[in-house]
């Protein structure tokens, strides 16, 4: 069994990126600038966004980041992409997921310049991605992506199993996996809440990529001999032995699936410091309007 080390990969590709910013700066150009819409105070959201502006750091970019309490109005935020939108300095921008119910993330979404959408949520982009047009692709997918192309990991032909069918990591990993493109070209099936034979389909898997949310959900009775195991779950578990309180839990119950694998990623440290990397280079990709003029 090889541990798909996510953090050193990161670590590396955070090193090319800010060395690429350095020359893009010291022949003139622009830095690239990232801003982050963060709403309330979720534990898990402000975690994410405020390592989001650590990495800015590292790659060398400037950041922004805008704050709102709970109560803030649809109306109030989507003034605030709009002005996002304009502001010729900012290159590509976020708004961290999820939003308090009274407003809609689909509408917030879709007022997002989809030019500046780093986190290629933005029907245009998802679109792209689909029919294999350049585009900002989704962090989660584009960081398993590029594990399973550093690790040299063969997906051509083989079976796929995608769990969970989020718009976010499920739906897009299963488009990325089915293309015809390495990483990718394998057979994919997606499972959900809804289907009824989940351990026998996982046990016809050569990669499994667990992305419910729903802890240690997938055992070692459903993992065949060899396969790669990618597990996307980071769910905050209770834990009192630790300072914060709780602890990061994968979708795998990683000490018993582990001697089976030939691949798999730890929680934390596998999945994770890569969705924070993918979100650099896309911002990079706009700073350098490689996508989009
Ligand atoms: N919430 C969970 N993951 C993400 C992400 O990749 N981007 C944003 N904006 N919100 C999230």
């Amino acid at each position: 069994m090889q541990l798909i080390d996510g953090k050193a990969v990161a670590d590396r590709i955070k090193q090319e990126i800010a060395q690429e910013v350095a020359e893009i700066c010291n022949a003139g150009g622009k830095r690239p600038h990232l801003a982050a819409v963060l709403v309330g105070h979720d534990g898990g959201s402000e975690t994410y966004v405020a390592h989001k502006v650590k990495a800015c750091e590292q790659c060398g970019f400037k950041s922004t980041l805008v704050r709102y309490e709970s109560d803030v109005t649809e109306e109030e935020l989507l003034h605030k992409v709009d002005e996002l939108n304009n502001d010729p300095d900012i290159d590509g921008f976020i708004v961290q997921l999820p939003l308090p119910k009274h407003i809609s993330e689909q509408k917030v979404i879709e007022a997002i310049d989809y030019r500046k959408d780093v986190d290629g949520f933005h029907p245009v982009n998802v679109g792209r991605m689909s029919i294999g047009l350049p585009c900002f692709v989704s962090a989660t997918p584009a960081g398993i992506m590029e594990l399973l192309a550093r690790y040299n990991i063969e997906t051509k032909g083989k079976h796929c199993v995608v769990l969970g069918r989020s718009n976010i990591v499920g739906k897009p990993v299963a488009t990325l996996m089915m293309q015809k493109a390495y990483p990718g070209n394998a057979t994919v099936t997606v499972c959900h809440s809804a289907t009824t034979n989940i351990k026998e389909i996982c046990r016809t898997a050569d990669i499994i990529i667990a992305a419910l949310g729903s802890p240690e959900f997938v055992t070692a009775d459903m993992v065949k001999e060899g396969a790669v195991i990618i597990d996307v779950g980071t769910t905050r578990v209770p834990d009192a032995s630790k300072k914060s309180g709780f602890k990061l839990t994968g979708d795998v119950k990683f000490s018993e699936v582990a001697p089976l694998c030939s691949y798999i990623t730890p929680v934390p440290g596998g999945v994770g410091p890569m969705t924070i990397v993918s979100l650099m280079r896309n911002t990079l990709l706009a700073g350098k309007k490689a996508i989009y003029k």
